[in-house]
């Protein structure tokens, strides 16, 4: 798939509750509805991955009730939309440790990737009790020798966009391998007022930025950037180099070019 890589922490959902007078599990709830938006949206939008954080390890050590409102609203949202998804041509994975989810929400997880595994309009991964640094520590075990390029195909394709709701601006131990160079929209909206309109406008500006990749950008007009100048760029061009003078293709300093950020993304 070459679109997009989103991933989102939905924030807010409790505060937005709390605000209304209602219990926090009402704001979860209408969290669910949210992600069903964001789901429907995204294909249409050129996002090809949309990751959601959904449950980290450390919420664990929320109170006991709010816990298993979660654990159950996951399974319920498995159980219901493993068909729409289908028929939306949505893949539907879960990326996390699972061995302490409980049994039932296994089950639910298996039979949705399996009911999905053919989607290609969309591949939507679920972080479900899941820690970027123990998913770090996970593809470390898994990859010998564990090379950079191993850890990021285990792992998954890189974070484009990464989008927190609820205003705080962390990343909360989310996908940090995969986000090295994804750009960061933090948005004040509770996580249960998020529309597709908010995800079009974290795209828009997402497209407004510049992605660099730690390297040099110029100006299209000057093409590359040439470290001996401007002069010695117009004597390059005389004597018949134009435009590979002062590439720098083998010293980092040029433009990324659309094949080597593809690169990038596919070679995960
Ligand atoms: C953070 O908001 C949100 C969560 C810990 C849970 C996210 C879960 C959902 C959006 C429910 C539906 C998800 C799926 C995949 C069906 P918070 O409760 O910490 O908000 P607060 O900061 O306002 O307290």
């Amino acid at each position: 798939m070459d679109g997009l890589h989103v991933a989102i922490i939905m924030d807010g959902n409790g505060r937005w509750a709390t605000a209304r007078g209602r219990p926090r599990a009402d704001g979860h709830r209408a969290g669910t509805e949210a992600v069903r938006r964001t789901v429907e949206a995204a294909p249409a939008l050129g996002i090809s991955t949309l990751t959601l954080y959904a449950f980290s390890t450390d919420n664990w050590h929320r109170p006991q009730t709010e816990v298993s409102t979660l654990l159950d609203l996951f399974r319920t949202y498995l159980h219901s939309e493993a068909r729409r998804c289908r028929e939306q041509g949505v893949r539907l994975r879960v990326l996390g440790r699972r061995e302490r989810l409980p049994v039932p929400l296994q089950a639910a997880i298996n039979r949705a990737e399996r009911l999905t595994a053919a989607g290609q309009a969309l591949d939507l991964r679920l972080a479900i009790n899941y820690s970027g640094r123990d998913a770090i520590l996970d593809a470390i075990g898994r990859c010998t020798p564990p090379t950079r390029e191993a850890v990021s195909r285990y792992l998954g394709p890189e974070v484009d966009l990464l989008i927190r709701t609820g205003g705080e601006q962390r990343l909360s131990d989310f996908l940090l391998w995969e986000s090295a160079y994804a750009e960061l929209v933090f948005t004040p909206r509770m996580w249960p007022d998020f529309e597709a309109a908010d995800l079009r406008a974290a795209l828009q500006e997402f497209h407004g930025r510049e992605r660099r990749f730690g390297r040099l950008l110029v100006p299209q007009t000057l093409r590359w950037l040439d470290p001996r100048g401007a002069e010695s760029r117009e004597k390059s061009s005389e004597d018949g180099n134009g435009d590979q003078a002062g590439a720098g293709a083998d010293d980092g300093h040029c433009v990324p070019s659309r094949d080597s950020v593809e690169q990038r993304r596919n070679h995960a």
